[in-house]
C-alpha cells in the first residue's frame, strides 16, 4: 500500500509542477494576468512568444507521460509480477490521473492549474496512442482552420474518447474500465476548465491565434 500511495502522490507533485508558471516568472511575466490568464502553453506562447510555448507543451506534456511510463518500466522490471490486469491497470490510469489532476489543481498555485490538454496528451500519448494521434490530428486541422486553440482542445478531447470506445470491442469490460472512466471524468474537467473560453466563443470574443493585443483576460 504504501508504494501505491507513494506513485500516487508522486505523480501528483509531478504534475503539479507549473512550468508555464515559470517559464513566465522567468520571462518577467505573471501569466495569470496577461492573455487569457493561463498558466498553459497556449497562453505562454501568445504571451511570450511561440517558441516559450512549445517549451511549456514539451514540459507539461512529459509530466503526464512520466507517471504512466514508469509503471509500465516497474512492470517490465519483472518487480510485479503477480499483479491482475486489473490492478495494473488501475496503477497505470492512477498514476496518470493523478499527474492530470497535479496539473489541474496544483498545491503550489493555490491550487490553481491549467486547462489539462498538454499534460493529459502526454497521459493518453501512453494509455491510449491510436487515439491520441486521432485527436492530435483532429487537434491540428482545428487550429489550422479556426484559430481557436480552445476550440481545437475540446475537439480533440471529444474525439479522443469517441476513437477511445469504438475502438475497444468492450469498453466496459475487465480491466479496460479504470482507463474509460479517466478519459470520461478528463474530458468532463477539460470542458469544465475550458468555461471561460466557453463563454468567450458565445459572446465572439475568444482569443485566436495571432490576434494582439489579447482583447479578454
Ligand atoms: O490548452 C489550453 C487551450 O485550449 C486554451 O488556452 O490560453 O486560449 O485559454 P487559452
Amino acid at each position: 500500500a504504501g508504494v501505491i500511495i507513494g506513485l500516487l502522490l508522486g505523480s501528483y507533485l509531478l504534475g503539479a509542477l507549473p512550468f508555464g508558471y515559470w517559464v513566465g516568472r522567468w520571462r518577467g511575466v505573471n501569466l495569470f494576468t496577461v492573455g487569457s490568464g493561463n498558466i498553459g502553453a497556449t497562453n505562454a506562447g501568445r504571451v511570450l512568444g511561440w517558441p516559450y510555448g512549445l517549451l511549456v507543451f514539451v514540459l507539461d506534456c512529459a509530466k503526464g507521460a512520466i507517471p504512466p511510463l514508469v509503471v509500465v518500466s516497474l512492470y517490465q522490471a519483472g518487480l510485479n509480477q503477480a499483479v491482475e490486469p486489473l490492478m495494473a491497470s488501475l496503477l497505470q490510469v492512477g498514476a496518470a490521473a493523478s499527474a492530470f489532476l497535479g496539473h489541474l489543481y496544483p498545491v503550489y498555485l493555490n491550487f490553481r492549474g491549467g486547462k489539462g490538454i498538454a499534460t493529459g496528451a502526454g497521459t493518453v500519448l501512453v494509455l491510449a496512442p491510436l487515439a491520441a494521434a486521432g485527436a492530435l490530428c483532429v487537434w491540428g486541422m482545428t487550429v489550422l482552420v479556426s484559430r481557436y486553440v480552445s476550440v481545437a482542445s475540446l475537439l480533440a478531447a471529444v474525439t479522443l474518447l469517441t476513437i477511445h470506445l469504438s475502438l475497444a470491442p468492450e469498453p466496459w469490460s475487465s480491466s479496460q474500465w479504470p482507463l474509460n472512466l479517466y478519459l470520461l471524468f478528463g474530458v468532463i474537467l477539460v470542458f469544465v476548465k475550458h468555461r471561460k473560453n466557453l463563454l468567450r466563443l458565445w459572446q465572439g470574443q475568444e482569443n485566436r491565434l495571432g490576434d494582439w493585443p489579447m482583447r479578454h483576460v
